[in-house]
């Protein structure tokens, strides 16, 4: 219980500056969304550890790894390669960046936890090899089908029973194969995992035996409850919608603005200062995959 407390202050301390201080995708609802997932599981005595596919600059990954509790592992999944043809504002590419933040942020991971490679190339046993069973299982990398089926097949040999694994962009116009690929397996004969709870971006789904226990875990969290929230059936089974409320959209975006402000002024003092070539304060924002 003492350490549920614990792992929650940690999150919430990183949610408050080190979450907008990082580049990612994951919006400050699904954040949330993953601490009380991650925090519920330990007050509930689940274990296991945290894996994510598709990490980019850690915005997400961070939020398993503070979750980890006693000898629980983190598994950071990564292409990591392209860091010559991806950077961010800074210029830096997504290894360097991802490490960056490491050390920055005081993340001391063992070589077990960081897998720069492609998640066609692993199996399931290399993931058991490195942290053992898993708890919370995020898919976030490749997003053609290939990719979606292989994660989803990666994530169910892995996944304790009453493990979690969330599935990003299942919802996008962009990246229709997520959907198809999931719902393809969510079909597939003796399947035994159902959806519980999705968001605009996300789709959170757990081992049917365990759909309760995960409904009455969100629905119980006050500041989950505070966003707009319906019950929609999902191939027949019941799973909770949650959308960000206006308020908290509006805090959110400004918050995100004031830091996105500073990291900016930060990159043209620094150019001032070596008097290279300064970063225009305009540019576009990074395409997503
Ligand atoms: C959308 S970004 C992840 C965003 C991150 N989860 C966040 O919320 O900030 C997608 C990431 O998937 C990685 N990726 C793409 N294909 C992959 C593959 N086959 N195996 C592992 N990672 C892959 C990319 O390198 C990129 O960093």
């Amino acid at each position: 219980m003492k350490d549920y407390r614990h792992i929650k202050k940690r999150i919430d301390r990183y949610l408050r500056f080190n979450f907008y201080r990082t580049d990612g995708l994951i919006s400050r609802l699904d954040a949330l969304i993953f601490r009380e997932l991650v925090t519920g599981q330990v007050k509930q005595g689940v274990r296991g550890s945290l894996v994510e596919i598709g990490v980019h600059y850690g915005r997400s990954f961070f939020l398993l790894a503070l979750g980890r509790s006693g000898s629980e592992k983190a598994l950071a999944v990564d292409l990591f390669e392209d860091d010559a043809l991806h950077t961010n504002r800074e210029g830096i590419g997504r290894f360097g960046g991802f490490r960056n933040n490491c050390r920055k942020y005081r993340f001391d991971f063992s070589d077990a936890e960081i897998l720069k490679s492609s998640s066609l190339e692993i199996s399931a046993e290399e993931i058991l090899g490195r942290v053992g069973e898993v708890r919370f299982f995020s898919i976030d990398g490749g997003h053609t089908y290939e990719h979606v089926a292989n994660d989803l097949r990666l994530a169910e040999k892995v996944l304790t029973r009453d493990g979690v694994i969330c599935l990003d962009d299942m919802f996008s116009a962009l990246w229709p194969e997520v959907a198809i690929a999931t719902f393809d397996w969510l079909r597939a004969a003796d399947n035994r995992f159902v959806p519980f709870l999705a968001t605009k971006e996300k789709l959170y789904l757990c081992d049917s035996d365990y759909a309760s226990f995960y409904l009455a875990m969100m629905r119980d969290d006050e500041e989950l409850n505070s966003r707009v929230f319906r019950s929609i059936s999902l191939l027949s089974h019941e799973a909770i919608v949650l959308l960000p409320s206006l308020t908290s959209k509006v805090i959110d975006r400004a918050i995100a603005s004031l830091f996105s402000i500073g990291r900016l002024a930060k990159i043209a003092r620094s150019g001032n200062e070596t008097q290279g070539p300064s970063t225009p304060l305009l540019q576009t924002l990074p395409t997503k995959k």
